[in-house]
């Protein structure tokens, strides 16, 4: 891997715990839905877009819906989420997520983000983060779900790079597969029972610099 030339970052849980807001946002319209939505659940919605987490919601409550209510519920859902986020500040990044992109940044990697959340750039903007990055992929600039390359592809193609020119940043199983699928060397951030898919795990980048990964 002497090649390596950019890092594409997913937001939610690898940058910043925002599954927790999501769960919130979540559990409350399964509440408002009398569906029992559980945290185990919500392992099932992380990287996955914002209609299809409705959908796995519905399925679970085994209910049916026209397309106009699944628009407003989802809509719904976001406010509350939207809500939730409005609060985040520099202090919910990650441990160790800004000596990482600093030390990855003094090596002259390209850094790009790489996300289905349509709310990247509010969350970047509270966290401070945007200048960190050379491109943002985000939930507006895609149409096709991880664990669909093309989130992952289009980051590479904003870095004017080849895909195996790229390292990806994933915490979640439909995100490690986008990355596999881009033909990318993949970085899971978690447990390796989860992301077994992954090349490497790390539990995160507490204490963590672009020299530790020795590649
Ligand atoms: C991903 C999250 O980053 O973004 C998912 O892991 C979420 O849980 C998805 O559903 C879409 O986010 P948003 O903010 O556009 O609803
Ligand atoms: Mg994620």
């Amino acid at each position: 891997m002497h090649n390596i030339k950019g890092f594409i970052f997913d937001l939610d849980g690898v940058l910043v715990d925002t599954a927790k807001y999501h769960y919130l946002a979540w559990r409350r319209l399964a509440e408002e839905l009398n569906i029992d939505f559980s945290l185990r659940d919500n392992e099932r919605l992380k990287g996955v877009s914002r209609m299809q987490s409705l959908e796995i919601i519905l399925e679970i409550g085994n209910i049916t819906l026209n397309d106009a209510t699944k628009i407003e519920l989802a809509q719904k859902k976001n406010n509350w989420y939207v809500e939730y986020i409005s609060k985040l500040t520099p202090e919910d990044i990650l441990p160790g997520v800004i000596g990482f992109l600093e030390s990855v940044r003094d090596n002259g990697i390209k850094v790009a983000l790489g996300s289905a959340s349509k709310n990247s750039m509010l969350i970047l903007d509270k966290l401070n983060l945007t200048n960190y990055f050379d491109a943002i992929i985000d939930g507006t600039k895609v149409s096709k779900a991880k664990p669909n390359p093309e989130v992952f592809l289009k980051g590479a193609e904003a870095l004017n790079l080849l895909p195996n020119q790229c390292i990806v940043f994933e915490d979640a199983e439909a995100g490690v597969e986008a990355a596999i699928n881009a033909g990318m060397y993949c970085i899971g951030i978690g447990s390796k029972d989860v992301l077994k898919k992954a090349h490497l795990v790390l539990s995160g980048f507490y204490n963590m610099t672009f020299d530790k990964l020795e590649l």
